[in-house]
């Protein structure tokens, strides 16, 4: 499903298509990279700040070339919170939270910081100060995002993990946050089915003996095995302390979190986010975007472990004081009218979800969507993977009325927040199905070719950030040097995110997918790596190599070639094995979509795996220049083994 320029081509006149509002665009644009400390500092001055001294952006010599308000003090929780209490938004809802069961609260932002300050309260009994960081591994409850803020409050520094990820990814995120106390629940409800977080993190616990405290919300009565040494329920940490927490004000640099995020080696990455940038750039592209109105609902699909939810669910809406919906639950339960049924209910104004959704929710059919009155609708936004003209169109169409403007956002977990998008707040451009058109103001996008020079117009090149932007994440939590190798080296100078692009003839961009070894899998990312290292730790496995095949829904499905350690023999017991022990491990979004037996991995001379012609295998392309594999035969082997399957499974 990544989009090839062949398709672009049909759908894209190489053409210029100038309006009046692209000048104005890009007059705010130049305006905002010449005098950043005019610009930002304007809109910085709608959020509050205890101490405002120094520049809004320095300079430095070092990636990432800048640091925003690092004179300035806030806190992120306050912005979100206590500034909307002297105002009649103290009784607007912050979140409608429901389930898939039905069960539902409504929480004001009153109600919201109440339980923000408790949650606070209790962690600061428990010894959580300035700096510390807590783990925070629960399903999309609103003690989530509460929870998140009164990290935040504390100036302490969270680490959501994804619920979906299992007790291997929980260690690894543990250890390398050393995170001192942990907030989950005994329970997640998916598609009626349970799942035992708290298992899990018994699990996760036995190789963690530093975490000191795990806080957990019992939504079933239950606490585990570990219940009695480290565990206290959740409902007790929030009367633990005085009920009440000044908001610690923190430099603009202080860090606000960190979220692991999937590279190309098994190790996560430690995105680190900072206060002050990420905070003006989440309240900022939130408002130019999605442009929220007072009476509005907003509903952003992600679920909060990801950026998506961070920075669309968390920090955007409530810094700008929006009404969002926050549902735990999946998009097709019990039927897949479920969102749809939803967005009539609650009269959902601007709705937010991947590509991913929207491609499966046209395989079902537009007599889903059709069955409610979606005509209060006006703006549809995407994100996660490129979206295909078609995906665009029918959401437009099905979703949208044809009326409602469509804002197909590129970001990165690294970016914090939206980079590359029409704005219908600012200056809207006209759309084009499958392009995030332009930069918004900040964001000094382009697209280079393999010297770093600027690609030509129609010609696919890497995409890259020239300067730096509020929104930029700091570092890789404790690997500095990992940070400026991947991000900085490959140009120096510039940002260089790993995914390719195209710009036209009216400089708008067309993300094409990844340029590494990261897959998107239902606008998911996950390191190839990573999961060929969990498949690695089975004592079954000798070796493994795992690539993506293109997937005309999840845009991309792990696929696993596996070589078995002596005295092994493959069986589809041995499979399923190996897969649920991926799940085990990782989770089940890195669970392979195949797993394929051979004997030998196709190999360079220097022994490196060849993933282009074990990715040429799986997706019946002509291989192409094989002439630096170690042992050709081996090509034929994963060809065999291949068709091998793909008959078994005919048959
Ligand atoms: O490949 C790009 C793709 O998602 C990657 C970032 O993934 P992650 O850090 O998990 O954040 C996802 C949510 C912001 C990018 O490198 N991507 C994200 N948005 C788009 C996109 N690709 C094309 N179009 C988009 N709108």
């Amino acid at each position: 499903m990544h989009i090839v320029l062949d398709e672009l081509k049909e759908v894209l006149p190489f053409e210029s298509m100038v309006h009046p509002s692209i000048g104005n665009l890009r007059t705010l644009h130049a305006l905002s990279l010449e005098s950043p400390d005019r610009f930002w500092g304007e809109i910085a001055n709608e959020l509050y700040w205890s101490e405002k001294s120094g520049p809004v952006l320095r300079p430095t010599d070092v990636p990432p070339f800048g640091k925003w308000f690092e004179g300035w003090k806030t806190n992120i929780s306050y912005n979100c919170l206590d500034r909307h209490l002297n105002t009649w938004r103290r009784n607007k809802v912050a979140y409608y939270w429901e389930t898939e069961s039905g069960e539902s609260r409504t929480i004001t932002y009153q109600q919201l910081s109440d339980m923000v300050n408790r949650i606070a309260s209790g962690l600061k009994e428990l010894g959580v100060r300035k700096g510390d960081r807590v783990t925070i591994y629960l399903p999309m409850v609103p003690e989530l995002p509460a929870s998140m803020l009164a990290v935040a409050r504390l100036g302490a520094i969270h680490s959501v993990i994804f619920a979906g990820f299992t007790s291997q990814s929980l260690v690894d995120r543990l250890v390398d946050s050393q995170s001192r106390v942990l907030i989950t629940a005994d329970v997640a409800y998916r598609r009626g089915k349970k799942i035992g977080l708290k298992q899990i993190v018994d699990e996760a616990l036995e190789r963690t003996p530093f975490v000191r405290h795990v806080v957990v919300l019992n939504r079933e009565g239950s606490s585990g095995t570990d219940a009695g040494k480290r565990n206290i329920p959740f409902s007790e940490l929030m009367h633990m302390g005085k009920g009440r927490v000044s908001p610690e004000f923190v430099e603009g640099t202080h860090p606000s979190y960190i979220l692991y995020t999937s590279g190309t080696t098994g190790k996560p990455k430690g995105a680190t986010h900072s206060t002050g940038g990420y905070m003006l750039w989440t309240y900022y592209t939130q408002k130019v975007v999605f442009t929220v109105r007072d009476e509005e609902v907003y509903w952003c699909t992600a679920d909060i472990g990801w950026v998506t939810g961070h920075s669309y669910i968390v920090y955007g809406p409530l810094l700008n004081g929006v009404t969002s919906i926050l549902y735990e639950g999946a998009p097709d339960y019990p039927q897949p009218d479920r969102w749809w049924e939803m967005v009539e209910r609650y009269g959902v104004n601007v709705f937010y979800t991947s590509p991913t959704s929207i491609r499966m929710f046209m395989k079902f059919g537009e007599q889903w969507p059709k069955m409610h009155d979606l005509s209060s609708i006006r703006i549809l936004g995407t994100v996660g993977e490129p979206i295909n003209p078609e995906a665009w169109k029918w959401y437009h169409a099905h979703i949208g009325a044809e009326k409602a403007v469509i804002v197909d956002t590129w970001w990165q977990t690294e970016t914090g927040g939206i980079m590359i998008s029409p704005q219908p707040g600012n200056h809207l451009v006209p759309l084009k199905p499958g392009s995030a058109t332009l930069p918004i103001p900040g964001v000094d996008a382009e697209v280079v070719d393999e010297d770093g020079q600027p690609a030509k117009q129609g010609q696919k090149g890497f995409l890259v950030i020239k300067r730096p932007w509020p929104g930029q994440f700091m570092t890789l939590w404790g690997d500095d040097d990992r940070f400026r190798t991947v991000y900085f080296t490959k140009y120096p100078g510039m940002y260089y995110a790993g995914d390719y692009a195209v710009k036209d003839a009216d400089g708008y961009f067309w993300i094409l997918g990844r340029a590494d070894e990261v897959l998107k899998v239902a606008g998911h990312r996950i390191g190839t790596v990573e999961i060929e290292d969990s498949l690695i730790s089975h004592p079954a496995v000798a070796e493994s190599a795992v690539i993506g095949r293109n997937d005309q829904v999840k845009m991309q499905v792990p696929v696993a070639f596996v070589v078995l350690r002596p005295g092994n023999t493959p069986s589809e017991n041995l499979r399923s094995e190996l897969l649920n022990h991926v799940k085990k491990t990782i989770g089940p979004i890195a669970v392979p979509d195949q797993l394929y037996f051979v004997e030998r991995l196709p190999k360079t001379r220097s022994g490196k795996i060849m993933r282009r012609v074990i990715g040429a295998v799986v997706e019946e392309r002509p291989i192409g220049d094989v002439t630096t594999l170690e042992d050709t035969t081996s090509v034929d082997e994963a060809r065999r083994a291949y068709n091998e399957l793909k008959n078994a499974m005919k048959s």
